[in-house]
């Protein structure tokens, strides 16, 4: 049965994702059809708590599905920090529905942001649905969220790219992806772009075995470049890290600094420049090289926010759109509590509190043994 919905409030947290304003589209187009009014809340939770909102005609926004950002804006607050009772916050929060003047609301946002709308509901039974959002790919309740293709995408040109210049200078370069503890953005970027080393958080690496000795065996079997990815969260193995790292402890990785939502901020730790300093102190990794004539040279590029700029690509224009017309459909429903999702390639249902929870890559991930033959194989296919 359907509920009397006048107005829907709509915020966008967390780190901006290119699709965002498709989904907002997708809502709008929906909500216009049905005579309901569409209140954009300004900086995610923050305007939420702070009245922030503006007015979203649709007639003023033409096409905004093909605009990358977001036009609401976003923040990573977390309204639950500091708090002692989250319960007691939640039902407060909830009390803000009548001062924002909305009968329900759409949050767009990472497991964080949607984390809260879950609580939201959970003790407050607000009206509230979600929409799975962020680059990193790391949302369980959903195969893709969108933006990530779009950063795939953007992250497999750069990887490709590099290639020139590493050719040219035969050089190591070590390319940091974004992704934070998940390693799907450079797993894809990676294997799309035939990385030569592809480190994820998944699978710690061993310096000695899954670096120096691969790259001595490539520049054996004749290749004078290589390009290596590694997340932005990629940990070496605590073996590896005491027996091989000169340049930082077990200690620098957990004295991390966390965001506001507890995580750790893995790119302060700078995993890329850290593998070039490390390799640059490696004087019989050096030798293989001039054995082979050449001088090794070794540089870190970080891809950092360039993941995330520009507009979305098709597939998460068209996702983004879909995920919006059915988050529209949820709350005309009255389901709320749920998140929309991606099965295959239906949009599907699920409870918030089940959507939340964080993916990784699994060993039977066939992404996995891909990576691994990619890059033994080449190699081994070459050795002398
Ligand atoms: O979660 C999305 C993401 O882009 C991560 O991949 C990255 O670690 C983080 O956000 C960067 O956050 P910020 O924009 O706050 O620097």
């Amino acid at each position: 049965m359907g509920i009397q919905i006048k107005k829907v409030g709509i915020l966008t947290g967390g780190g901006d994702c290119p699709g965002l304003n498709s989904v907002l589209y997708g809502i709008m187009l929906k909500a216009y059809d049905a005579g309901i009014e569409c209140v954009g809340i300004l900086k995610g939770w923050k305007g939420f708590m702070e009245n922030l909102t503006i007015p979203l005609d649709i007639a003023e926004h033409d096409d905004l599905h093909t605009v990358g950002g977001t036009i609401l804006y976003t923040s990573r607050t977390n309204p639950f920090k500091g708090v002692e009772s989250k319960e007691e916050k939640a039902r407060q929060l909830t009390k803000k529905f009548d001062e924002l003047g909305i009968d329900a609301l759409i949050t767009i946002g990472g497991d964080d942001t949607l984390g809260v709308a879950d609580s939201l509901y959970k003790f407050g039974n607000a009206k509230v649905v979600g929409v799975p959002k962020t680059i990193d790919n790391d949302i369980a309740g959903t195969h893709y969220t969108f933006g990530f293709w779009s950063a795939v995408q953007l992250a497999s040109n750069t990887l490709d790219n590099l290639t020139t210049t590493a050719h040219s200078h035969q050089r190591v370069f070590v390319v940091e992806v974004m992704g934070r503890d998940a390693g799907f953005l450079t797993m894809y970027s990676g294997i799309s772009a035939g990385a030569d080393i592809i480190l994820i958080p998944e699978t710690p690496f061993d310096l000695e075995k899954d670096i120096i000795d691969v790259l001595k065996k490539r520049v054996d079997a004749g290749y004078k470049y290589h390009i290596i990815a590694t997340s932005e969260g990629a940990y070496p193995k605590l073996e590896s890290l005491n027996r091989d790292f000169k340049t930082i402890s077990k200690e620098t990785i957990d004295k991390l600094p966390k965001d506001t939502y507890g995580n750790p901020l893995l790119a302060k730790l700078g995993m890329s420049r850290i593998i070039v300093d490390e390799l640059n102190l490696r004087d019989d990794l050096k030798e293989e090289f001039q054995k082979n004539d050449i001088d090794f040279e070794c540089r870190s590029v970080v891809l950092g926010h360039t993941m995330r700029a520009g507009t979305p690509n098709s597939f998460d224009r068209i996702l983004g759109l879909r995920f919006g017309l059915a988050a529209m459909k949820l709350v005309l429903n009255g389901e709320f509590g749920n998140m929309v999702s991606l099965q295959g390639n239906k949009i599907k249902t699920v409870p918030l509190s089940e959507g939340v929870k964080k993916k990784y890559i699994t060993p039977e991930n066939d992404k996995m043994e891909l990576r691994d033959l990619l890059v033994k194989i080449r190699y081994l296919s070459k050795q002398k």
